[in-house]
């Protein structure tokens, strides 16, 4: 397959709101040994592209220029140590930066083939929330079947993955969302019980159903209390981001009697070599919920590459269920 001598990336010169993002055309990198260059048929947009263009969110070290953490598509060329794929395979893949384009290259350790019942452009909208779902509900939360997760912003594109991806451990599964449309899609999408937190008090309503054993939790703030308050005996707390802040007064008493744990972590600054490790348990354990049917990505809208603003502005107003995605 022909290989280019330029792509398409989506930058940030400024700082600020959706119109700082713009469309360059760049030389294609020299692919190293260990990546895959992927010509995408659709990448995917998440919360931290947003936080990324507004300059709350810098790129590790190294990360590739551009925004963009997923893309899916076919691969057209690969480096001289990559073993587990051919030019023509089917992959979608987790890339530190860069995800926004036509051409994306990506670690061979961080990409996934396609189950054959999956639309390629939709598959671009899984690596980003499937390896976080992986990495903090089944690894730090070591979700168990029989245990029940709470999950907050369930009607999100971290929340439609996590909600399948618990009910096909075997899970019973509580989520909280804003809307009564967005708490439809939560019970839709397998959720035993969908908590309106506008209008309902998640912590008293998990209390009442016996607590939760693993809550995944982006919004921080008033809720680190409330969930250290609902959790099971022995409940994994787990922070992937803090939408209503980082910083909040809270009573540890409970903590301590019912032998809680909190944590947290971020995916994109973590090693190559364990997001490797992470896509060869998901390749064993998820993609199999892919290929019966049980885990589908939720796709809201899609607009093309170029207009990659207008993207941002739905996900900054926060009326999109699930995930927004990019076509090149
Ligand atoms: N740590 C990591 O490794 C990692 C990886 C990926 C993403 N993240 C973070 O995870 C979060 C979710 O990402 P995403 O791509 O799923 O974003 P998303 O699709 O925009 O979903 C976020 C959800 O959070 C809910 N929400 C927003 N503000 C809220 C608030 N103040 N109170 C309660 N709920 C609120 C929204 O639901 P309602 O409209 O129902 O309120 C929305 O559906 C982001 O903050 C992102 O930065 C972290």
């Amino acid at each position: 397959m022909s290989v280019p001598a330029t792509h398409k990336i989506a930058i940030v010169p400024e700082p600020g709101g959706p119109q700082a993002i713009r469309i360059v055309e760049r030389p294609l990198p020299a692919l190293a040994v260990d990546e895959v260059l992927i010509k995408a048929s659709a990448c995917g947009v998440n919360k931290p592209d947003t936080f990324e263009r507004m300059g709350f969110y810098p790129p590790p070290p190294g990360a590739p220029e551009g925004l963009g953490l997923e893309a899916a598509g076919t691969i057209v060329a690969t480096g001289k140590d990559v073993s587990q794929f051919d030019v023509g395979d089917g992959v979608c893949a987790l890339v530190t930066g860069g995800g926004y384009s036509d051409y994306v290259i990506a670690k061979a350790g961080s990409a996934l083939p396609v189950p054959e019942n999956l639309a390629l452009k939709d598959a671009a909208g899984l690596p980003e929330t499937v390896f976080t779902v992986w990495a903090n509900v089944f690894e730090a939360g070591a979700l168990k079947a029989g245990e029940t997760l709470l999950v907050h912003g369930g009607a999100g594109g971290i929340g439609t993955t996590a909600i399948q991806m618990a009910k096909a451990q075997g899970a019973r599964v509580l989520a909280t969302a804003g809307t009564t449309e967005k708490c439809a899609l939560c019970e839709r999408l397998g959720a035993d019980r969908a908590i309106n937190y506008r209008n309902e008090d998640f912590e008293s309503i998990v209390r009442d159903l016996g607590g939760a054993d693993v809550i995944l939790d982006m919004v921080g703030g008033a809720y680190i209390q409330k969930n250290i308050n609902c959790a099971a005996f022995g409940g994994r707390i787990i922070q992937i981001a803090f939408l209503q802040g980082s910083r909040s007064e809270i009573e540890l008493m409970r903590l301590m009697l019912k032998q809680i744990t909190l944590t947290g972590s971020t995916l994109r600054g973590r090693p190559d070599a364990e997001k490797a490790r992470m896509a060869d348990a998901i390749r064993d354990r998820v993609l199999p919920w892919i290929a019966d049917g049980q885990l589908r990505p939720e796709i809201h809208a899609t607009f093309a590459l170029e207009d990659a603003a207008a993207a941002h502005q739905l996900m900054d107003e926060g009326g999109h269920s699930g995930k927004i995605l990019l076509i090149p």
